[in-house]
């Protein structure tokens, strides 16, 4: 590839010195010197070629290195000169374009890309020769058959060993194929959520079901022995009628005696009293599922009033305990006034289920307690609802505040309760939290603002 071989050096320049130097004295002297620095200056030659040789190799090495780099990118490279004209590209340019590099040397680099692009990529060299940065711009380059095919563009500018800019160096990513992934991704992501909201439909239907099992069967008791008193007060109704018809009727003394007797009216008289409380009863029981099915359908909107926290406490404490079978001692640590304005019939709502929820769990516990502390901060009031209970155990604690989450048997509770009242402090600007007292029983922390902000 170079000069000619070593071998061909010494064949060729050998002979014809050694004819044309006179001999005489010294000349053989002469001769010989002559000879020697001829060997001396081939010898150098030789040395010379071969080190050359050598870094030919190299460099062709080093070239074949660089073009199977080129070769392997899929990125596209395009490096061209100061004012714009294409010095290079790599395989990967060559085929999105359908062009060969040959082909391409020395054209504007605007040429490669479509109408749209060419103003941009035309920008890109100023704006380095500005100090600017070219990062991420996408651009389409003009394909065969008016194809078009988007990179995103980094282009740096390269410089000689002054450090004067003599170009740029363009690297494209395809993005056409992640464009066509992402949009892949998208239409399984849309697909996906679509299925969820199926499934969060069946899963409320389920849930629905679920709630009217319970309400069905919560009002199935009361509505039940409201029925039987009902019969009972119509059979005595009838009784009393009838001894009272003999009562006008001016019958003796002793036969109606016998009659009182019979119609057991005593007896009837001593039973009226709990028979219509027992109805009463029930009948409010029914009331209470009603006004409990409302306030989880009701959308109805309150309007802030300013009232004092610490009497709703009490009011809401008399309505759970007067209720209970068994019922837990209650330690109220509230200063007398604490007022705020806000949704009263909203905060009594959550305070009943809290103190609600705190009476079932110390249902048939001799020493069960109910401790609830009131104070006033800045901002806000604070109201604790303790217990002495078994507490939530840690893996329900995060489940607690979820819709439909209960462990109480099937018509003893909807698991609407908490879920509902956090909702409700929310939407007051408030916040409910829950946590294990470290002496055991569960405490939950109400926070309500000193004043509803109008926009909440
Ligand atoms: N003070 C408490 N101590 C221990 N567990 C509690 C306490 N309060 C609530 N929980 C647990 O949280 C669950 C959910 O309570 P939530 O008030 O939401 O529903 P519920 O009381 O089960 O039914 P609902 O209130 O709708 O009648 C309860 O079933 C219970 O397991
Ligand atoms: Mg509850």
């Amino acid at each position: 590839m170079l000069t000619p071989s070593h071998k061909d050096i010494r064949l060729g320049s050998s002979n014809p010195p050694r004819q044309s130097l006179p001999m005489g004295d010294g000349g053989e002297a002469v001769w010989i010197d002559v000879i020697q620095k001829m060997d001396e200056v081939y010898t150098e030659l030789v040395d010379s070629q071969t080190e050359l040789e050598e870094k030919n190799l190299r460099l062709e090495e080093a070239h074949d290195f660089i073009g199977s780099v080129l070769a392997a990118m899929t990125d596209v490279l395009i490096v061209c000169d100061a004012d714009g004209l294409i010095q290079q590209v790599n395989p990967a340019l060559e085929t999105i374009v359908a062009r060969r590099e040959r082909d391409l040397t020395g054209l504007p680099i605007a040429g490669l890309f479509d109408d749209k692009s060419q103003e941009a990529v035309c920008g890109f060299l100023h704006e380095l020769m500005n100090g600017g940065m070219v990062a991420q711009r996408d651009v389409s380059l003009a394909g065969p058959d008016s194809q078009k095919a988007l990179i995103s563009v980094n282009c740096t500018p390269r410089r000689d060993h002054r450090g004067r800019l003599v170009g740029m160096v363009l690297v494209g990513r395809p993005i056409g194929e992640l464009q066509r992934a992402y949009r892949e991704l998208d239409t399984a992501h849309q697909k996906l959520t679509h299925t969820q909201q199926r499934m969060l439909v069946s899963e409320k239907m389920a849930a629905l079901g679920r709630l009217v099992a319970g309400v069905a069967h919560e009002l199935n008791n009361p509505i039940s022995f409201v029925f039987g008193n009902m019969y009972a007060l119509k059979r005595y109704g009838e009784a009393i009628t009838k001894y009272l018809s003999a009562c006008n009727e001016k019958t003796g003394p002793d036969k109606m005696q016998a009659l009182r007797r019979e119609l057991k009216i005593d007896q009837v008289l001593r039973d009226i009293g709990p028979l219509v409380d027992g109805t009463l009863e029930g009948a409010e029981r029914v009331r209470d599922i009603v006004q409990d099915l409302r306030r989880f359908s009701s959308n109805q909107e309150e309007t802030p009033e300013v009232f004092n926290v610490t009497r709703l406490v009490r009011t809401a404490v008399d309505w759970v305990i007067k209720t209970q079978r068994m019922k837990p001692a209650v330690i109220l640590d509230v200063p007398d006034m604490l007022e705020i304005r806000g949704r009263k019939g909203q905060l009594h709502q959550i305070i009943v289920n809290l103190v609600q929820n705190a009476a079932d769990v110390l249902e048939g516990n001799p020493g069960g307690e109910i401790m609830i502390t009131g104070e006033k901060t800045e901002s806000e009031v604070i109201v604790r609802v303790c217990d002495n209970g078994p507490g939530i155990p840690p893996d329900r604690i995060d489940k607690i505040f979820e819709p439909f989450f209960t462990t109480k048997p099937i018509g003893a509770g909807t698991g609407l309760g908490l879920y509902i009242s956090y909702n409700i402090a929310l939407k007051q600007g408030g916040d409910l939290t829950v946590a294990n007292r470290p002496g055991g029983g569960a405490e939950f922390t109400l926070k309500v603002p000193l004043d509803e902000h109008p926009a909440t």
